[in-house]
């Protein structure tokens, strides 16, 4: 399957409007604390602008129901602005007055940023009234949105009906074949490592994943869910019950496709979660009540690196605890190091994920850390994504 790409167009001149993924994590007075969205979208937007192309670029920010200017593009259009060392134009709206003269009035070689697309109601409706306004602002539509390509939505899905050429960026195609090589032919063995809060957002994740992979390892505060439905005691931690069915299914689903798998066999608990609580460490076994596990413990580490040790594929998921706080960022840190340690291929995804590494300092040692979360997980499971799916060159379907 291969992508139609910017490059299979003739763009030059003309008016490109490229969907980015410029949903970038912000602190408390919504400084960008992580730009690593925009410096990925930079490749297309520069060959954009050596085709000397008027270049209207659009990207949701957060998730607001409606105008607030707390999710405004503003922090973004500066540090865009700041990265290409040009103005980059922002207007007010995302298809109304300001933004339909703006786009009236650029010129060649000009950048105008949109404001947040989730402004409009009609965005995460797959809206075609919207798709449609949109459509009317350029002669190509570019996706190089890669986070977003999960979501059928209006700036990504229903805009391809409504422009006569539509293609990928160069982040897209990167994301895109990058997963797509890992699937052919993963170099064994093929370890998954997934993390993180919820099972529900990676319930289907890890169904699909089971006849790829040779052993998983699922830790962060989903693996309660699983221990509890092997029969743990597991005290407060988090757990969603309604899913301990479905556990008891992923564990027998391993057993049947003879994939290994590994679950925390100690952890870092605390009454409380926050810095200043007293911490144990302690095995599963002896979790007490009134006590939650917040991170794996140091026997887990030892265990996933034991397991870890013969990989040659390493595919990397969600964090192994609240890393956010001190005291249970250990695991998370260690995986990292782990991994990043590891003579394997090793590919990580989920922006969490990408933070932990990031904060390790160990962005550099992994060989793909993918600008998605929802999207790369996706991906990996072999779904085909609704925004990606008309962007495929037809004979190749
Ligand atoms: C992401 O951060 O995963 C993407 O930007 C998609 O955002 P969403 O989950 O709000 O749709």
């Amino acid at each position: 399957m291969k992508l139609i790409s910017i490059k299979d167009i003739n763009i030059e001149k003309k008016r490109v409007l490229i969907r980015c993924d410029f949903n970038v994590p912000q602190d408390e007075f919504l400084n960008i604390s992580d730009d690593r969205r925009i410096k990925e979208a930079l490749a297309t937007i520069k060959y954009c602008l050596d085709n000397n192309c008027k270049i209207i670029l659009a990207s949701h920010l957060g998730r607001p129901k409606e105008f607030n200017s707390k999710y405004s593009l503003l922090p973004v259009a500066k540090r865009l602005s700041n990265l290409l060392k040009m103005d980059v134009i922002l207007a007010n709206d995302v298809i109304g007055n300001d933004a339909k003269t703006k786009v009236d009035n650029l010129k060649n070689g000009e950048i105008l940023l949109l404001e947040n697309l989730r402004y409009e109601k009609g965005e995460t409706k797959n809206d075609e009234e919207l798709a449609k306004q949109l459509a009317l602002f350029c002669d190509v539509f570019v996706n190089d949105a890669f986070g977003v390509c999960h979501r059928a939505h209006a700036s990504v899905e229903a805009i391809t009906r409504f422009c006569k050429e539509v293609c990928a960026g160069f982040l897209l195609q990167k994301e895109f074949n990058f997963a797509q090589n890992l699937l052919k032919s993963p170099a064994r063995p093929f370890v998954a490592v997934v993390g993180g809060s919820k099972v529900s957002g990676k319930l289907q994740a890890l169904h699909n994943l089971l006849p790829k992979v040779d052993k998983l390892i699922i830790g962060g505060g989903m693996a309660f869910t699983f221990l509890k439905a092997q029969g743990f005691n597991i005290g407060n931690s988090i757990v969603e019950d309604d899913l301990i069915e479905d556990a008891k299914a992923i564990l027998q689903k391993a057993k049947e496709e003879n994939v290994k798998l590994y679950l925390p066999v100690d952890v870092v608990a605390a009454q409380t979660c926050s810095n200043d609580s007293v911490i144990k460490h302690i095995s599963i076994q002896e979790l007490p009540n009134g006590w939650m596990g917040l991170d794996i413990g140091p026997a887990s580490s030892i265990l996933f690196k034991e397991v870890l040790s013969d990989a040659q594929t390493i595919w990397w998921n969600g964090p192994m605890g609240v890393f956010e706080i001190d005291k249970f960022s250990k695991g998370s840190f260690k995986m990292s190091h782990y991994i990043s340690d590891s003579y394997a291929t090793s590919v990580a995804g989920g922006g969490d994920t990408a933070d932990v590494i990031n904060r390790a300092g160990d962005s550099d040692e992994f060989t793909f850390i993918s600008t998605g979360g929802g999207a790369s997980l996706e991906l990996i499971e072999g779904k085909q994504l609704p925004a990606i799916k008309p962007l495929l060159i037809k004979d190749e379907d």
